[in-house]
């Protein structure tokens, strides 16, 4: 049976970190401030972002929610993200994604200051990353590899293959594993790829991050491999008051029975995302 990798406990000690280093600033007058849009009311997102400026709140540190209407212009948001860029009070920006479908993310995105963007998206933050520089890094990749260092998974020399080529999960992590230092061969599958499980079952390390909930079986993992389950997915469970469950994108049953460590959704990754944004905050505060 699978070791299951508490990711809330080992983000509670990332949080303890960041908290101490904002009550640093704090005693040199700077209080680490991030400015959290949201536009429109997808119910997913604005649980994402009551979630960080919750932990924001605990760690000490301020948050300015900037909340707009799902129609919202895109000259708006732009005129918005001009004046957090202009504001030192501001350390850092975070745009929840997606943004409404009229609104070019890319752009958006691209005019907020790389000395702000703790998000780790724009292209500056993009580039450090694949060069190998110093930059904000994507905080659920940058979670995820944090999990592994945590756990004592062995990245180097192992072949880690990643399901899903996002932006936000699949390319940041894939340049991440191939550092020097973590040393992993990464191979990255995504929908043009015909049969994943070839991949899959020689993973020593299996990251799902697709979208797609209970994708990965059991048969699908190498004996022993670890499992990081990036997948929150919403299913229908009439008997939750909310009318939905979250769940990931590895069926947790049957891979418990092969796998040698696996992250549980809710409970994994998701509080790795938000404690290394709160990590970012306070570099983006000391800066
Ligand atoms: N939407 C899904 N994940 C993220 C994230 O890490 N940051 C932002 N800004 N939006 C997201």
């Amino acid at each position: 049976m699978a070791e299951i990798i508490d990711g809330k406990a080992i983000a509670e000690k990332v949080r303890e970190d960041a908290r101490i280093r904002a009550d640093e600033l704090k005693r040199k007058g700077i209080i680490p401030c991030l400015a959290v849009i949201l536009a429109g009311e997808d119910p997913a997102s604005l649980s994402y972002v009551t979630g960080k400026e919750k932990a924001l709140a605990e760690a000490g540190m301020e948050s300015r929610d900037l909340r707009l209407s799902e129609s919202v212009s895109e000259a708006e948001l732009l005129s918005l993200i001009s004046t957090l860029n202009a504001d030192p009070k501001v350390h850092g920006i975070l745009v929840q994604l997606p943004l409404p479908r009229h609104i070019d993310s890319d752009r958006i995105i691209t005019a907020i200051d790389p000395a702000k963007d703790v998000d780790g998206f724009h292209p500056v933050s993009v580039g450090n990353l694949v060069l190998g520089k110093k930059g904000f890094i994507p905080c659920t990749p940058n979670g995820v590899v944090f999990l592994l260092k945590e756990m004592k998974i062995k990245t180097s020399g192992a072949h880690a293959v990643i399901l899903g080529r996002s932006s936000i999960v699949g390319k940041p992590l894939a340049n991440l594993l191939i550092q020097k230092g973590i040393n992993a061969t990464v191979t990255i599958c995504h929908t043009g790829t015909p049969d994943f499980s070839i991949y899959t079952r020689q993973a020593d390390i299996l990251i799902a991050a697709a979208g797609s909930p209970g994708l990965v079986k059991g048969n699908m993992i190498k004996p022993g491999a670890a499992v990081i389950d990036v997948g929150v997915n919403r299913v229908a469970d009439a008997a939750k008051k909310s009318g939905f469950r979250l769940r990931g994108d590895v069926d947790f049953e049957s891979a418990c029975e092969t796998a040698g460590w696996i992250t549980p959704v809710p409970g994994g990754v998701g509080p790795m995302t938000i404690a290394m944004l709160m990590l970012n905050v306070v570099e983006a505060a000391s800066k």
